[in-house]
């Protein structure tokens, strides 16, 4: 399938930045061929679509985590468009929902922690903004509406993977928020028949995540001399995404996905986070006695681990090898250190 006006929310944050900049480099402006059968196929491995005629529109609110400096590279892109709004906001939602064809809702609250100091906005963006987006893509019968969920909405296993079809049993309100609009955007599929596809992607990271995740913390606080806070005894496993894959694998179900479905996107590369925190300190060359282990967080999810075999039978698979894609990470918040001492400066977004 090929879209002419895809709407991202959520596009200023760190996996919508990336995904809005792998839309606008991938989508080449070449005349299409006649070749419907071909143009997919082609494209399988490249992660390129033929489609001269894309608009990207980006719809955010800029809460403290949205940050137009992520994009700033494509932001005289002709072809893109900024707008700054609530994904809650009905007026503005089915303002830029109309003419689109394609609608992959990032837009979210993100961050655990938040969420168990207050989970208010997680219920309000997550949940009454994702219902926001259905209807005005159901009203203006857009051809595909991603949702992004997440494998937390699976809660924790001990062993093995989830599957598609686990249970979900999220643990945390902002699982349980994601959960909720999972099924919500199921829901639509099912009553209304909206083309809708959720994705489930495993802990993502790589360049733009906002300083109060694990990895872009502790890079930065490594590289400052600071301490890196490790929760409980640090064996919390996480499987993890480079973030170029995730927005690959998401282009992916956009162009080649099948209605209702729901894809796992994972990566097999599962590390207990004491591991994942030597790993960074050795890249760094800074010492383990950085390591600062602190009261574990309530309700915190021992393990993640994802079956993502379905996708892989649409052809797509993880590119990046873990290794590189850290050192790659890590070189990017070294080389783009004034990008993060602004946002740990901002007090008042002060969460670690
Ligand atoms: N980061 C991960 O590891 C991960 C893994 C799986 C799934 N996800 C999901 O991917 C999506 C993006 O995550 P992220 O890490 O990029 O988050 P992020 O916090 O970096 O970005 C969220 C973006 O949404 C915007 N936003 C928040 N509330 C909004 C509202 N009401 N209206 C419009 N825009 C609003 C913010 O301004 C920000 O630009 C989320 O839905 C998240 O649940 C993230």
């Amino acid at each position: 399938m090929i879209f002419r006006k895809i709407l991202v929310t959520g596009g200023a944050g760190f996996i919508g930045s990336n995904f809005v900049r792998y839309l606008l480099k991938n989508s080449k402006f070449s005349r299409q061929r006649r070749d419907p059968e071909g143009i997919h196929q082609k494209s399988l491995h490249s992660g390129e679509i033929r489609n001269s005629k894309l608009k990207v529109i980006n719809l955010d609110k800029l809460t403290y985590s949205g940050n137009l400096e992520n994009l700033r590279d494509v932001e005289s892109d002709s072809r893109y468009k900024f707008v700054r709004g609530d994904i809650c906001d009905k007026r503005v939602v089915f303002d830029i929902a109309k003419g689109c064809d394609a609608m992959i809702n990032f837009a979210a609250e993100s961050h655990v922690d938040r969420s168990i100091r207050d989970s208010t906005e997680f219920i309000r963006t997550n949940i009454f903004g994702t219902q926001t987006l259905l209807e005005a893509a159901k009203k203006y019968r857009v051809r595909r509406f991603i949702q992004i969920s997440t494998d937390e909405v699976y809660g924790s296993i001990h062993r093995g993977c989830f599957r598609e079809d686990s249970p979900l049993l999220p643990n945390s309100p902002y699982a349980a928020s994601k959960a909720a609009a999972d099924l919500l955007a199921r829901s639509y599929f099912i009553t209304h028949k909206l083309p809708v596809i959720v994705v489930r992607s495993s802990n993502n990271f790589g360049p733009y995540q906002y300083p109060e995740k694990i990895i872009p913390l502790f890079i930065t606080n490594a590289m400052e001399n600071r301490r890196v806070p490790l929760y409980a005894d640090g064996r919390n496993e996480r499987e993890w995404l480079y973030v170029l894959d995730n927005c690959d694998a998401i282009s992916h179900v956009l162009h080649f996905g099948r209605d209702g479905q729901i894809y796992n996107i994972g990566s097999g590369d599962g590390f207990k986070n004491i591991d994942l925190t030597m790993r960074i300190l050795r890249i760094l060359g800074k010492d383990k006695r950085l390591i600062k282990f602190v009261k574990d967080r309530p309700g915190h999810d021992r393990r993640y681990a994802l079956d993502f075999i379905k996708i892989t039978r649409l052809g797509w698979r993880p590119r990046y090898k873990f290794e590189d894609a850290l050192n790659e990470t890590v070189l990017w918040y070294k080389e783009n250190a004034g990008w993060w001492k602004r946002l740990k400066k901002r007090k008042e977004q002060k969460f670690w």
